[in-house]
């Protein structure tokens, strides 16, 4: 049996539509569940959708509308977003779904039994934007109290102060369980500052999962939402499908969400009594020209425009390229156009499509046998271990920093070599043979390993190399030297030139 992989990203709220910080987060667990499934892993990719909220209910009113029904047509939104990304999701989860009522119901049910969960008054500020409850300490200048309100109610609370010490054990007995560094060591100074009880349900909305033992109050948002990651693989309507995929190997989220992934998630799960997720990976925020994205600015970027304009996987290159993943980074649609006409219309896109020429001029189109030259050989077994290392680290910018390495000396290995004046002189013919197999080589190693990039020319690559297509590629063809007497199609433009102000 293949070993199983477990992946989720966040779940969306549907109070807006999503933006390119979305799509970020999208696409990079989706490049990290490609490679997985390269490497024979029985994978679970899992996305979705965040219904119940105060936020979206106030989005749901302010259109006149009912929140189921707001929701169906949110949801269906980001679920279209993911196509488009090409994201290939093995579920999308939405939490008014009664798969998931019945997850969250048995999480409370279990906690509230092992009496983790009392009731008590609760008098202070909740936060509408982040959904959550901001202590005195935290509480900005009453200029800056936007969304911020009083709230005085009987309130469940969960007794997260309890899990303190279990916690701070669990973070130094697996140092992976968040990262990168930097996130984690956030979540222990928090632990080191003593964690106090938290809000767990609303008597004021409906809008919600009625808590088991008092339906006149319905869950908080998290408790709900982060039990997704568990319905999502079948907790509780397919125990057979949990065992295989939970624990989770990797929650792929954003900075601004760290502390309910990595203490309260497992504190939920310890209460429980079921295992924790492995690990937790923390990424940054993107900004547009160095400036956070908001609604009030208007500088908010939809990923379906630039789709649109640019194709899905050059968005997913530059996107993946040029933040390092767990870092915050910047959008500008000029670095995005600068990047495609650089690296992949230049270095990548004519490296191919003159290759492809060559072997049609010199050689009716069939490549030549052979096998790796020793002036290659160093450049591509280095680049692919550290392709597999930083992929296996989530380190995706580091992963295509090395493929471009070998599209780098690819593209100096054909002015090394001349082949046109190669092909002038009959006595070379075998030279050119070798040259010609393993520019189609280094062709072929660098679809491979970019597929989880850029899947659809990935997949245009390797169809115009004769390459059989049937399925994604697999990532212990690499070293197969499969290219000798393949017939190749030239042709295409992989990436056309983009002059900068026609693009815009
Ligand atoms: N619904 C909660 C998550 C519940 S998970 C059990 C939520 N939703 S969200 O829609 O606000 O955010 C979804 C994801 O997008 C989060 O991981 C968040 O960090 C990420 N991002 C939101 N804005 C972002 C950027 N500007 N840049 C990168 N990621 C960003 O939080």
């Amino acid at each position: 049996m293949s070993q199983s992989f477990y992946i989720t990203t966040a779940i969306s709220y549907v109070n807006a539509k999503p933006h390119i910080g979305h799509a970020y987060e999208f696409i990079a667990s989706d490049a990290i569940a490609r490679f997985k499934r390269m490497m024979g892993m029985k994978v679970f990719f899992l996305s979705g959708v965040d219904e119940h909220s105060a936020k979206v209910e106030k989005a749901a009113a302010a259109q006149g509308l009912p929140p189921r029904e707001y929701c169906d047509q949110m949801s269906d939104v980001f679920r279209d977003v993911h196509a488009r990304l090409g994201n290939q999701l093995d579920d999308f989860i939405r939490t008014s779904e009664p798969r998931h009522h019945a997850a969250t119901k048995e999480m409370l049910r279990r906690s509230y039994e092992n009496g983790d969960i009392y009731k008590a008054k609760y008098a202070g500020w909740y936060d509408l934007t982040a959904e959550a409850f901001v202590p005195e300490t935290d509480l900005p200048e009453p200029d800056k109290r936007k969304n911020i309100e009083w709230i005085e109610e009987e309130n469940y609370f969960f007794k997260l102060s309890n899990y303190t010490e279990r916690l701070k054990e669990h973070f130094n007995a697996h140092p992976e369980f968040v990262q990168p560094d930097m996130y984690r060591n956030e979540m222990l100074a928090l632990l080191d500052r003593g964690l106090q009880d938290i809000s767990i349900s609303r008597s004021t909305t409906r809008w919600g999962i009625p808590l088991p033992w008092d339906e006149t109050h319905v869950s908080y948002v998290w408790f709900d939402a982060l039990t997704n990651y568990l319905t999502g693989v079948g907790f509780v309507h397919d125990m057979a499908m949990y065992e295989t995929f939970w624990p989770a190997d990797a929650h792929i989220i954003g900075k601004d969400i760290n502390r309910f992934h990595s203490v309260f998630w497992p504190a939920m799960l310890m209460s429980a009594g079921l295992p924790l997720p492995r690990q937790v990976f923390v990424h940054g925020f993107i900004n547009h020209k160095g400036e956070k994205m908001s609604k009030s600015i208007g500088n908010v970027v939809d990923p379906l425009s630039l789709i649109e304009n640019y194709g899905c996987d050059p968005l997913r290159y530059f996107l993946l390229r040029e933040i390092a993943f767990g870092r915050d980074g910047d959008y500008s649609e000029d670095s995005l156009i600068t990047r495609y006409n650089a690296d992949l219309a230049n270095d990548l896109g004519n490296l191919f499509s003159r290759v492809l020429s060559m072997i049609k001029k010199y050689r009716d189109c069939v490549v030549p046998n052979g096998a790796v030259d020793d002036s290659l050989r160093g450049v591509i077994d280095r680049v692919q271990t550290q392709y597999a290392e930083a992929m296996n680290q989530f380190m995706l910018h580091q992963a295509l920093v090395a493929i471009w390495e070998l599209v780098g000396r690819a593209n100096q290995y054909v002015v090394e070599n001349e082949p046109w004046a190669l092909a002038k002189d009959e006595a070379k013919a075998d030279r050119l043979d070798a040259v010609l197999f393993n520019l189609a080589e280094a062709l072929r190693r660098t679809a491979i390993m970019v597929y989880p990039f850029m899947p659809s020319k990935a997949m245009e690559m390797l169809g115009d190399l004769g390459l059989p297509r049937e399925g994604a590629p697999m990532l212990n063809q690499l070293d197969a030297d499969a290219c000798s007497g393949v017939t190749v199609t030239p042709g295409r433009s992989l990436f056309p030139r983009l002059e900068r102000e026609e693009a815009k």
